[in-house]
């Protein structure tokens, strides 16, 4: 038997649809490996709090097509201090948990990388968080749920739009990332998406509205990431407002429904084979390492790498947007 009993699996950060198809994956191929599992609730303040509960074959049974985490999640401020770390190592030590599976987003990570680096007892991750936005893997759980969440809700958006005449701003989540906007805009045949990555003269919207010899259009849709630097849909709005009064605005935030839901089948397959790879990762003494699908492959990336670069937009796509647009 190798060093690796028994493992804890926690949720961190955001919810995504398609978590629980991951603790299922979790729990089952460790119970597969002859392993013991232990639930870990509210993310790392369950590590801190040694909030643990068994998980048996079971305890997993009919979640696979439920949103959000039967395990809770949370962001915790006391796991960035070394203090709160601390305290966490002592309570898997006393549990006698050899290793441990992060769901979670690039801040549940930085977390799991700190831990690494001062403790012995290894984290292994696994991306999920709607916004896509995790540099090493094309794909996080619940993005693709969420995606078809916003498209469901802009086809709705659109058949008003239309009877009124109106421009529309829709806000969309990602913090920092603009993947559900651009992927959302070109499935919904969006105007033009709003989105961090893009800057300067590439995204004036008069522009790409109104300029040249473009078909007048009697209803637009523009899309909105929340995170963009000039302020959300309300703000683009406004100022649209002041310069076109003639143009009848409204403006719709999507918010947190784009988090909920049962997962696609896309999340809950991709859900299953990256819960089932960490278990694997951490049975072949991985640490500080997340599981990602590149190519349709399950990938192993540093923590390090995952946190601190960049996963950029596919540009081609936002060239799309414009030519989809005319
Ligand atoms: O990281 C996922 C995300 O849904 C972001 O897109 C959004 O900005 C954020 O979480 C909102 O988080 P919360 O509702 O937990 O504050």
């Amino acid at each position: 038997m190798g060093k690796i009993k028994k493992i804890g699996v926690l949720t961190s950060g955001g919810d995504a649809p398609g978590m629980n198809a991951a603790i299922r994956a979790v729990v089952r191929t460790a119970i597969y490996h002859g392993l013991e599992v232990m639930g870990i609730r509210q993310g790392y303040a369950g590590l801190i709090n040694a909030d643990f509960i068994p998980l048996v074959s079971s305890s997993v049974s009919d979640i696979i097509q439920r949103g959000g985490t039967i395990l809770k999640t949370a962001r915790c401020e006391e796991f960035r201090t070394p203090e709160g770390r601390q305290k966490a190592y002592e309570n898997l030590k006393a549990a006698q948990i050899d290793g441990v599976v992060v769901i979670g987003g690039d801040g549940s990570f930085t977390g799991a990388r700190l831990f690494n680096e001062e403790y012995d007892i290894p984290f292994v991750g696994v991306p999920g968080t709607i916004d896509n936005d995790i540099y090493g893997t094309d794909y996080t759980i619940g993005y693709d749920t969420a995606l078809n969440t916003v498209v469901q809700a802009v086809d709705k958006i659109r058949d008003t739009a239309s009877a009124h005449d109106r421009m529309f701003f829709i806000e969309v989540m990602g913090a920092e990332a603009g993947f559900i906007a651009l992927f959302s805009g070109i499935a919904t045949g969006a105007e033009a998406i709003i989105i961090p990555e893009v800057k300067g003269e590439e995204r004036d919207l008069k522009k790409i509205l109104f300029d040249g010899n473009k078909r007048k259009k009697s209803s637009n849709l523009i899309i909105v990431a929340e995170g963009d630097e000039e302020g959300g849909a309300f703000a683009w709005a406004e100022k649209f407002k002041n310069e076109y009064p003639d143009i009848n605005i409204r403006v719709t935030v999507l918010g947190h429904l784009q988090r909920g839901g049962s997962p696609t089948a896309i999340d809950r397959v991709n859900a299953s084979r990256l819960g089932s790879a960490a278990v694997e990762a951490l049975l072949d003494d991985q640490k500080s390492v997340m599981v990602g699908l590149q190519n349709d492959e399950i990938v192993l990336v540093p923590f390090s790498k995952a946190i601190k670069l960049h996963k950029d937009v596919n540009r081609d796509l936002l060239t799309l947007v414009r030519i989809l647009s005319i």
